[in-house]
């Protein structure tokens, strides 16, 4: 997609459609003020005839000889979300007239710059379509081939905006294209591949562990895990590290279960049909880590992906076998299908080891997290307020909702085990608060949190700016979070 600034009014544009955002009450003002004097009248006159309000969502088109015009609703909001939900609303529109270039005009004056980012956004991530394993239509429409962001008196930081929200962008493309991808596709060796070229792209480090060295250096979660698969594990570490001194060191960590069939204590049919999304939160630190070589910011962020596939085969781990972990700490596995904990275990473990200033883990971990939070938001946990704060705000300001549950101490009671230091599953409830306990026996001194992402990881239905399938979520949290030092 080309994605141009265009310092102009409305009515000197030159594009298929030129879409206006309105707020409510206002439906004739903002952009809309700026078109050609006959065009006015006539969506003066539009608007009287339909009654149309600038509701969130709404759109009113107007065809004129030059470009179809697009009013889209605010409401009366302008924040961050609304506008990429505009933008969304205006790539959904473009597809009524196979438009190829497409103008959105974000206002003019100073104000208005801090609309281009999350504009390009929502297009682009809008935009996004998974169609690799669908025969092509010869005359289909491809979708639009530019994006112009419009504003009379746009500062020169909006390019700058422009370049790091298309980076964020695609990198949650990115992560969306992993996330879709069939599972005997992407392999945690496969995963090991993807790094590598993302790292070798951005001038990152790379380090990848797999078979006999996982052996050695004690990864026995992901052993135990990849034991019943005949594909092996991998561990797989990637570091960012900015040209100047670091302001500090962030670890994030992904689950990377390539696919979780449940292992011994399997899965019914229904629940494996979409598990082969058990891996977004290893995506989303694969696709951060995309966004970061780019973005360059001000920290060191060291992104870890603890990979398996969980099956059911000969050499499968079993329920009551007992892992012991690289930091000493003993679990019994009673269900072999709370596999995630068992992997992430070992990663916390490393990640703690090389004292990071604070860590984050993404995780699908727990179907619990559905149920108390439904699949549009993200669970939290954590052992340092501060953090889990933060990354709730900078949650909101990227559109990714976060809600925070605790970790209380009497409920380390469920997952003592009667053989070993603890157990891989709590009692019926609770699911998503023991699993978050169990993480946190991994953790030592290192300011954490836990971001349980079963729900919002994929979408099964679509939703503005994410289509179904894959998310990517938690990238664009993570980069604003990193973007605050
Ligand atoms: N990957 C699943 C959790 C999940 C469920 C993610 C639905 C996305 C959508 C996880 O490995 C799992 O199977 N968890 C079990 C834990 C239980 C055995 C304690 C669960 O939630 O049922
Ligand atoms: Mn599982
Ligand atoms: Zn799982």
């Amino acid at each position: 997609m080309r994605i141009s600034i265009a310092r102009k009014r409305a009515a000197d544009l030159a594009a298929d459609m030129i879409v206006i955002p309105v707020a409510k009450g206002s439906e004739t003002g903002g952009a809309a003020r700026e078109l050609a004097p006959g065009v006015r009248a006539a969506l003066a006159d539009r608007i009287e005839k339909t009654g149309f309000e600038a509701k969130p969502a709404a759109t009113l088109t107007l065809q004129s000889d030059g470009a179809d015009i697009v009013l889209v609703g605010m409401g009366d909001s302008q924040d961050a979300e609304t506008w990429r939900r505009a933008a969304a609303r205006a790539r959904s529109a473009a597809g009524g007239i196979k438009a190829e270039t497409i103008a959105i005009c974000v206002g003019s004056g100073r104000a208005a710059s801090k609309h281009v980012g999350p504009v390009v956004e929502g297009f682009l991530l809008a935009d996004y379509r998974f169609e690799k394993y669908k025969s092509r239509d010869e005359d289909a429409y491809d979708g639009p081939s530019s994006l112009i962001v419009a504003g009379a008196s746009l500062p020169p930081s909006a390019s700058a905006a422009v370049k790091r929200s298309r980076s964020a962008s695609e990198a949650v493309c990115s992560a969306r294209d992993l996330i879709n991808e069939m599972s005997t596709v992407k392999t945690p060796s496969y995963l090991a591949k993807t790094a590598r070229a993302i790292a070798r792209e951005g001038g990152l480090s790379c380090t990848v562990w797999q078979g006999k060295k996982l052996e050695s250096e004690r990864m026995n979660g992901i052993l135990a895990v990849s034991a019943g698969s005949a594909e092996p594990g991998a561990f797989i570490k990637l570091v960012y590290k900015p040209k100047r001194k670091a302001k500090a060191v962030v670890a994030v960590i992904g689950k990377g279960i390539t696919f979780d069939s449940g292992g011994l204590s399997l899965k019914p049919a229904k629940s494996m049909e979409a598990m082969k999304q058990d891996m977004s939160g290893a995506a989303a630190v694969l696709g951060l880590m995309k966004a970061v070589a780019e973005i360059a910011p001000a920290v060191e962020v060291r992104g870890y992906v603890a990979s398996a596939e969980n099956m059911p085969g000969g050499r499968a781990q079993k329920p009551g076998d007992v892992i012991t972990f690289r930091n000493g700490t003993s679990a019994e596995v009673l269900n072999t299908d709370a596999e995630g904990r068992l992997v992430l275990a070992d990663a916390l473990c490393v990640a703690c080891e090389e004292k990071p200033d604070v860590m984050v883990d993404l995780a699908t971990l727990t179907g619990a997290c559905m149920v108390a939070l439904g699949t549009r938001i993200a669970g939290i946990m954590g052992n340092d307020q501060g953090f889990v704060n933060a990354l709730i705000k900078h949650g909101e300001q990227a559109g990714e909702k976060i809600w925070q549950l605790p970790l209380p101490d009497e409920y380390k009671e469920d997952i003592k085990s009667s053989v070993a230091d603890i157990q891989n599953i709590g009692s019926s409830y609770g699911g998503t608060i023991t699993a978050g306990l169990f993480l946190a026996a991994f953790v030592s001194d290192t300011k954490w949190a836990h971001i349980d992402i079963a729900g919002p990881a994929f979408a099964e239905k679509p939703m503005p700016y994410r289509p179904r399938g894959g998310t990517g979520f938690g990238i664009m949290t993570l980069l604003s979070y990193l973007d605050s030092f």
